[in-house]
């Protein structure tokens, strides 16, 4: 994958943002290369290492993987770890960038046995692209059509076997034959603290950042669950501890720096408490639909379904009705807005 291509991050400004942004260019000297050194998804490393070990021993490539979950949880540093660990090669790509059937093509006859092709955003594969890959994944090999008209014929070439690893953010998005074709799919969930803290120390040791113990707690428990941003606001926290002439990242300086940073003691920025703001100032704390909503925050409702509302969701900051978004018990709290009259047994209602 390209990534020396910074040319397309979106929020651009949001240091809480879980895309991939310009100040994470360095990003891959800091993957991890083996099981044992990437942090927490105890579930999926469990299975990985057993069937890592069992196509190893013999001697045959691994199962196709599919890695779904949000940006930035680790799933390009995952596919990495998995051809090291099988100790064969690895071949990137995306899906928007293969165009043709033909470009995948290519790519497939130029694999060796038992290496890791990986494909990040499969959802983006074009159809006549993903037919191409339904018998290269099941049986090997390739349906080629040579010649045009009535002398037309199809010829069947095998491949070397191979590994895919697909990876995305919106498993609903991938078709079913296609989804149907992978032996394991693995969900990426958002990291705990003392997961992000044990990732933080790793980093922070590579960077020669210096950092205390409740200077990568402060950090970690207000990044989203998401190493990237965790990553992301250490490096910003080692700007804040050398202008404020201190050697350690240590409680005060992180303290300092999340709230220059306008980051809140859970992780919110600016942008989620005027999404929390708007639904309760403007609409009483709902329900209120996604493109209204998006209207009167100046946002795009995409980016307010993909980026903002999953956390908040799962925070249980704002519930999906069939009516729209309401406000729960909890942002009320969050905000120090009272709560409505009657207010949440008439959601509760809604939301059932
Ligand atoms: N479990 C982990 N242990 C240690 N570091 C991690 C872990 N997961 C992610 N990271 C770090 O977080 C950064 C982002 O991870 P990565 O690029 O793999 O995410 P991604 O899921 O592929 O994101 P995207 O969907 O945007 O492609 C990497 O620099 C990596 O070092
Ligand atoms: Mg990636």
């Amino acid at each position: 994958m390209d990534f020396n291509n910074f040319g397309d991050f979106g929020e651009e400004d949001r240091i809480i943002g879980r895309q991939k942004q310009f100040d994470d260019r360095d990003e891959k000297n800091l993957r991890p290369i083996t099981l044992d050194e990437y942090s927490g998804q105890e579930k999926v490393k469990n299975n990985l290492r057993i069937f890592i070990s069992a196509a190893k021993k013999r001697g045959e490539a691994l199962d196709h993987v599919l890695l779904y979950g949000p940006p930035g949880l680790g799933k390009t540093t995952l596919a990495g770890i998995i051809a090291a660990e099988m100790g064969v090669g690895l071949h990137i790509t995306t899906g928007p960038s293969i165009e043709k059937a033909g470009d995948l093509a290519a790519i497939l006859t130029n694999l060796n046995e038992n290496e890791v092709l990986f494909i990040d955003e499969i959802h983006r594969l074009n159809r006549s692209v993903e037919e191409v890959l339904y018998p290269a994944m099941e049986d090997y090999c390739l349906d080629l059509m040579i010649g045009k008209g009535p002398s037309a014929r199809s010829v069947r070439l095998d491949l070397p076997k191979f590994t895919l690893v697909g990876a995305t953010t919106r498993a609903g998005m991938l078709s079913a034959p296609l989804r149907d074709r992978f032996g394991m799919i693995h969900r990426l969930e958002l990291y705990e603290t003392n997961e992000l803290m044990d990732i933080l120390r790793r980093d922070a040791q590579l960077l020669g950042i210096e950092i205390s113990e409740d200077g990568l707690r402060n950090i970690a428990s207000r990044s989203r669950g998401t190493p990237r941003i965790a990553i992301r606001l250490l490096k910003r926290m080692r700007d804040y501890a050398s202008f404020l002439e201190k050697d350690v990242i240590d409680k005060e300086v992180s303290d300092y720096g999340l709230k220059a940073l306008d980051i809140d003691a859970i992780g919110l920025d600016s942008i989620d408490r005027r999404i929390l703001m708007t639904i309760c100032d403007v609409f009483g704390g709902g329900p209120v639909g996604l493109d209204t909503l998006a209207a009167c925050t100046g946002e795009d409702p995409i980016t307010i379904e993909d980026v903002y509302e999953p956390f908040l969701l799962q925070n249980g900051f704002i519930a999906k009705t069939p009516r729209g978004r309401v406000l729960t018990k909890r942002a009320f709290e969050h905000l120090g807005q009272p709560i409505p009259q009657g207010f949440l047994e008439k959601t509760t209602i809604a939301g059932e």
